[in-house]
């Protein structure tokens, strides 16, 4: 009798620690092992229904069967009708009574046409939407719960999304390379489409639809005109073909020169009739191919792309060109605001100065989509003064999930913590509590048109992301478009569930790790508001000496100022003044030396080596403690992970702990060639109780990434 015990508790830990490789993301859709939940939960799905003979609804239903069978073993059919013995019905409220019954009109108006209701009560759930696109997110979030095993009875959950746009910006040419991608090559194969259909566009759609991102944007914001040729659509129509039943619209992006390019004109001049009445044919084109196409992205003039100033014209020209082509159709325009040309004295300054001075002048199916701060996805940059100033604009929020400047495919980096913190930021722009939240939900300025993208983090590898934990960021990308009250904390709870494990103490470690992950690369890269200052180019690892760009604000000299009195850029009114593009409660919190948030404090001041800091240190002791408190996170993170060997199937658990090995080795190459290079302007020691840097200045100077992915 023990002995078949004892083999069964072998076979069952076997089966749990097979290995995985990453490829079913947050959808694994494992066999519950709480079995007082897994008979609760059996109860109450015995002979499902799904309403509705839409290509939704029959992608519920393979959803519904592939989790139902995962979680308990037992294959369900999927009905299309109702009987009394049905105690779990999934359908759209015009579908049946007995839904209509369980649900007020009061709920139903709550809930728009994206939201879901879910209800039940112990042997009967019904999950309802307006539309089926909601019942899917409805149906998803159920499977959540069950994933992430909680208790299914008793439910009444009323939700829809707080914006509207929830958009992935995918940087992928078209010849399969990925700009700023860590993840292999594109998952666009344009060689195969449209007669291939590759199983990933479908796991692709089920991973965003699960977490409601509802569009994407395909194509590199460096764009390629031949996208937008005959025969390149047709592939983008097959695309469009196969997301719609999750619920995802496809854009792209528009190179501004593309009357030029493939249109066969001499200028590409926003006010130019004939160039107007060429993107009105091929927006005509199109749609006539794919109805619901979403619209266009557009980076023009910025790095080096072309766009309206090319003419003399506005970013508003340029922008309400397109959105008049768009608008018979119900598309819309997203205009970025990453722009720097060297026309003011600070780079930080100048999306604002372009921005600031038109707003009101876009049309209404524009949407400027700013990044969270003011240089471009660094590891921590305060807003974007954009925020808050421009409330006719309906302003779209631009995070990067793929990790640029956050130790790219190799440091593990859970990137809700930034988010959130950009998010709850408090521009003041109409009195206190109007967080960067409430600017791009559209309550403060009351816009409908609302959105929030993320910059892709995924290519072919065969984990999508490369780093295990990257998908985290994808999956967090969806949650706060979704809702942006959710905490980092409970992201990456239901992450971890759903991803790892549902065990409490590996849970527990694990989100230990994700919540401190972010501080700790701050701490090891750029502490107390230190920024850019990694490799020129491909932007791994640092180079806070570099110096030898024509452009000055492409040098990390640029960032830093370090000379022998301090360190740090002077936004002060004393120096660029671009704390003046705040409202006065912001610039005024950062314009005291003595006051600013110790984390914020080179952003805005060249304070000096002795500057007194909060902790009691001085500044450039402050900066040794920070950067040597990076490297121990990141030993500790390695502890944590190696004590979960028995909760982590073989091939992740390995995997994860190579790589924080070599984010160890980074973070250390980034601690001792930062300190050593400052330390050769304020002439202090590094505290004699910390481990000394093993190598010279001369040695950190001389590293070269002889292959450095992704751009
Ligand atoms: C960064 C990045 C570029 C990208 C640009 C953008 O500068 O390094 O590769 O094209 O951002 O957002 O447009």
């Amino acid at each position: 009798m023990k002995k078949t015990i004892l083999v069964f508790i072998l076979i069952v830990s076997t089966i749990a620690l097979i290995a995985e490789d990453g490829y079913d993301l947050w959808l694994r859709y494992k066999k519950i092992s709480n079995t007082v939940l897994l008979n609760q939960y059996k109860k109450q799905v015995t002979l499902p229904a799904v309403i509705g003979s839409s290509a939704t609804t029959a992608t519920i239903k393979n959803e519904l069967s592939k989790a139902f069978l995962g979680f308990t073993g037992t294959n369900y059919t999927i009905s299309s009708s109702v009987n009394n013995s049905t105690a779990f019905i999934a359908g759209s409220i015009s579908s049946l009574a007995i839904i209509s019954a369980v649900v007020t009109k009061e709920e139903l108006s709550q809930i728009g046409n994206e939201g879901f209701i879910i209800k039940s009560k112990p042997g009967k759930t019904i999950i309802t939407a307006n539309t089926d696109i909601g019942l899917l997110y409805g149906v998803f979030h159920f499977l959540r719960l069950m994933q992430t095993e909680q208790s299914i009875i008793n439910l009444n959950i009323i939700s829809s999304p707080k914006l509207k746009l929830r958009l992935l910006n995918h940087w992928d040419n078209l010849n399969r390379t990925v700009e700023r991608g860590y993840a292999g090559f594109s998952i666009w194969n344009w060689h195969t489409l449209p007669d291939y259909i590759d199983k990933r566009y479908i796991d692709y759609a089920r991973a965003n639809a699960s977490v409601g991102i509802n569009g994407t944007v395909l194509t590199n914001v460096n764009a390629n005109a031949t996208i937008l040729t005959k025969s390149y659509l047709e592939k983008v129509k097959a695309l469009a073909d196969a997301f719609r039943p999750y619920g995802i619209k496809v854009y792209l992006t528009a190179r501004f020169s593309a009357p030029i390019e493939i249109g066969g004109l001499k200028t590409a001049d926003p006010l130019n009739d004939t160039v107007q009445q060429w993107w009105k044919n091929k927006v005509k084109e199109i749609y006539s191919v794919i109805p619901d196409f979403g619209g266009f992205l557009v980076k023009a003039n910025s790095e080096g792309q072309p766009g309206p100033q090319d003419y003399k014209r506005t970013h508003a020209d340029g922008a309400n060109m397109l959105a008049d082509a768009v608008a018979p159709f119900n598309g819309i325009i997203m205009w970025r605001a990453f722009v720097y040309s060297q026309q003011s004295n600070d780079r930080f300054k100048q999306a604002y100065e372009e921005f600031k001075p038109l707003d009101g002048k876009f049309r209404k199916n524009v949407l400027v989509q700013v990044k969270n701060g003011p240089i471009d996805f660094q590891p921590r940059e305060p807003f974007s003064p954009l925020f808050g100033a421009a409330p006719q604009t309906p302003l779209m929020m631009e995070f990067q999930l793929t990790q640029e400047y956050l130790g790219q495919g190799t440091h593990l980096v859970y990137e809700a913590p930034l988010f959130k913190e950009v998010l709850n930021a408090d521009t003041y722009a109409k009195g206190k509590g109007s967080t960067v939240a409430k600017v791009i939900d559209g309550s403060l300025d009351n816009h409908e048109l609302t959105g929030m993208a993320g910059v892709s983090n995924i290519g072919n590898d065969i984990n999508w992301c490369s780093h295990p934990f990257a998908q985290a960021n994808w999956y967090a990308l969806g949650r706060l478009n979704w809702d942006h009250n959710l905490s980092s904390e409970q992201i990456a709870d239901e992450w971890i569930n759903q991803t790892f494990t549902n065990e409490k103490k590996a849970v527990a470690i694990i989100r230990n790790i994700m919540l401190n992950s972010r501080e700790a690369l701050v701490n090891y890269m750029t502490p107390v508001g230190l920024t850019h200052i990694m490799y020129n180019g491909h932007h791994y690892g640092p180079m806070p000496w570099g110096n030898t760009l024509n452009r000055p604000d492409w040098n990390p000299v640029y960032y830093h100022k370090a000379d022998s009195v301090g360190i740090g850029f002077d936004r002060t009114s004393k120096g660029t003044n671009a704390l003046a593009q705040y409202t006065a409660e912001v610039s005024k919190e950062y314009a005291d030396v003595n006051k600013c948030p110790d984390e914020y404090l080179l952003w805005f001041h060249h304070a000096s080596w002795n500057h007194p800091m909060r902790s009691g240190r001085t500044l450039w002791n402050e900066l040794c403690y920070k950067y040597y408190t990076g490297v121990d996170s990141v030993k500790s993170f390695i502890k944590q992970w190696n004590s979960l060997e028995k909760n982590i199937d073989g091939d992740r658990f390995k995997q994860v702990n190579q790589l924080l090995n070599i984010q160890l080795k980074d973070a250390i190459w980034w601690r001792n060639a930062c300190l050593l290079y400052f330390q050769t302007f304020s002439k202090m020691p590094i505290p004699a109780n910390y481990e000394q840097p093993d190598k010279t200045l001369e040695y950190y100077k001389s590293v070269r990434i002889l292959f450095a992915p992704g751009n």
